[in-house]
């Protein structure tokens, strides 16, 4: 069993109540077509933008997490989010959230995203921003726990897009916090 499998049960409990408005703009939603939440775990917040968009998928690795996914009417998908099991231009929106340094291959993640998102879509990742003092911390703390998770800074994250996009930006949320934004050509 693995750590998410493992806090399944308590994750909803235990993390913040998603902010609704927040993630609609940084998805600009409404919109029409498929939004794919990738590590999205219990859909804890793609959940809350069904009616902003036709169909909210949900990829995770953890067989747990996705259990529960399954009963806030999303369809969940079990694989590596390095190894999706779509089609090239899928989705015309793709979210993720906290989950990026948690996947094991970043680059591979982002490619393959990238390949599932259609043409004029958008790629929206927040993500803690390792330039913080707080977020060193962080990625100490779940290290010690055995974790193998890997920070990185919001530009390293941008630089990954490659020349797939036609812009992407970086904004603060907050201290701690980066949204990577990404409109593919
Ligand atoms: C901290 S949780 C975040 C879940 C959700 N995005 C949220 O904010 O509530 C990170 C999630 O990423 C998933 N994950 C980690 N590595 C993955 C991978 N390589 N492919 C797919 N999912 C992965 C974990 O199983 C976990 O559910």
């Amino acid at each position: 069993m693995d750590h998410f499998d493992f806090i399944a049960p308590l994750y909803d409990r235990l993390t913040a109540t998603p902010d609704r408005a927040r993630y609609q703009k940084m998805l600009n939603l409404p919109c029409a077509g498929r939004l794919l939440d990738a590590g999205g775990g219990t859909a804890r917040v793609s959940t809350l933008l069904r009616d902003m968009i036709g169909q909210v998928v949900v990829n995770d690795l953890s067989h747990h997490m996705l259990k529960r996914a399954g009963k806030k009417k999303v369809q969940p998908v079990r694989s590596l989010v390095e190894q999706l099991p779509f089609a090239d231009q899928t989705f015309e929106r793709i979210l993720i959230v906290d989950a990026l340094h948690h996947f094991k291959n970043q680059q591979r993640s982002i490619h393959e995203l990238l390949r599932v998102l259609k043409s004029g879509g958008r790629l929206a990742i927040e993500e803690y921003d390792l330039n913080h003092r707080a977020v060193k911390l962080l990625a100490l703390a779940e290290k010690v726990m055995g974790m193998r998770s890997r920070f990185l800074r919001p530009a390293e994250i941008q630089a990954m897009m490659g020349s797939n996009c036609i812009s992407t930006k970086i904004e603060h949320l907050n201290r701690n916090t980066a949204w990577i934004i990404a409109d593919k050509n």
